[in-house]
């Protein structure tokens, strides 16, 4: 186990943890990350690099390997680039993908996601598909020169600035903004994007900074549904769509800082398992935004509702979700289209920070976890 900054190089200032200073840090951060997009209406994919013209040209599949929170920002992405860019995309865990037998594909474009670019399994997934023969590689990483940035093609740093906290947050959040390019990028390169299309894609995220600010404006009343489930020992996180891994990473949140054992599930599945669990005891916080999915998501409240559980749904300011007696709704802005998870997440992230602080965990220091792990 091995860090590279520790906390003594970055001033806490006026907050009391890293990971609260950290999560209040997201506009600034995005704002960092996107700012080489300017006032543009048009992208070029040199983003990525000075030869990803040439690499990312042509590109019909992409691989993208990580770790832990990493890998949720993978999960969100192959949603986006194939939707936007009807490109086939697989995400696979790093540590899986380079120890199994599996069927190489040297025209793939492979990303791999770390915020450090030192994790040992990333790195060696990288070195292993490379060593099947694919050449098409790019790193989208937070810290520049670090080992699988160097191993890579080509490179997008996400500019969320050194991250302490041992849970991620910023960099998850510049990780999806940088992967919403890749995919406007490869819808691009792919003739799937009307130039209307590519200005107003563009300017979601340049507007992101600012409905992210809306989102943490929410705090006082994520601070009180916290208090009341951190004597829970069970959590359950559902969502659709490309919400579906915000669940994911929603409950990776709880249980790495406040050690509540919490699982994310596609709201889908439900019947298919977990509604088992569902008892008073187990609250079931709900991603509800104001999609195409939100009817279906409401019946599969009512299945959890009607078991006595105890449901905390995020809506958004548009959603027809309404409170009602074991229903606690919480709203964000209005919905966000393609990049509401960036600010869905926030919320589960202020949800975990304040379930482990009123738990007296060491929320930047949790337990037997390590910022980077660079052994395996
Ligand atoms: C560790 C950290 C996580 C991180 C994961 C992958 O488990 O505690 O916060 O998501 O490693 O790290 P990476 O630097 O590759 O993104």
């Amino acid at each position: 186990h091995e860090s590279t900054l520790s906390a003594g190089d970055v001033e806490l200032g006026d907050y009391q943890h890293y990971m609260q200073k950290e999560i209040f840090e997201q506009p600034q951060a995005l704002a960092a990350t996107l700012e080489m997009i300017g006032g543009a209406q048009t992208l070029t994919p040199n983003l990525f690099g000075v030869a990803a013209p040439e690499m990312l040209a042509g590109v019909r599949s992409v691989l993208i390997l990580a770790c832990g929170t990493s890998f949720h920002a993978g999960l969100v992405a192959r949603y986006w680039i194939e939707q936007l860019a009807g490109i086939g995309c697989s995400v696979e865990i790093a540590s899986e993908y380079r120890y199994r037998v599996s069927v190489p594909n040297p025209e793939q474009l492979v990303v791999a996601i770390s915020q450090s670019g030192e994790t040992a399994d990333t790195l060696a997934s990288i070195k292993h598909a490379k060593a099947l023969g694919m050449g098409r590689t790019l790193a989208i990483c937070n810290v520049p020169e670090s080992a699988i940035v160097r191993e890579c093609a080509l490179r997008f740093l996400t500019r969320a600035g050194p991250e302490i906290g041992v849970a991620s947050t910023k960099a998850f959040t510049t990780q999806l903004a940088a992967l919403f390019l890749l995919a406007v990028t490869l819808a691009k390169q792919n003739g799937r994007l009307a130039p209307e299309h590519e200005a107003g894609h563009l300017k979601a995220l340049r507007h992101l900074p600012v409905a992210v600010q809306k989102v943490l404006a929410l705090e006082p009343d994520i601070k009180v549904w916290a208090t009341r489930f951190a004597d829970k020992h069970h959590a359950l996180f559902l969502g659709r769509g490309h919400h579906y891994p915000i669940a994911l990473e929603g409950a990776l949140k709880l249980k790495e800082i406040s050690y509540i054992h919490a699982e994310g599930y596609p709201a889908g599945e439900l019947k298919h398992g977990p509604l088992a669990l569902v008892d008073k005891d187990m609250p079931v916080i709900s991603i509800a935004p104001n999609d195409a999915l939100l009817e279906k998501l409401k019946s599969n409240l009512k299945e959890v509702a009607a078991r006595g559980g105890e449901l905390y749904v995020f809506a958004d300011a548009d959603s027809a979700v309404d409170e009602e007696a074991g229903v606690h709704v919480l709203r964000l802005p209005e919905h966000y289209g393609l990049l509401s998870p960036v600010l869905h997440v926030i919320a589960l992230q202020l949800l975990s920070y304040h379930a482990a602080l009123v738990k007296g965990t060491d929320v930047d220091k949790p337990r037997n976890l390590a910022k980077s792990v660079t052994v395996e």
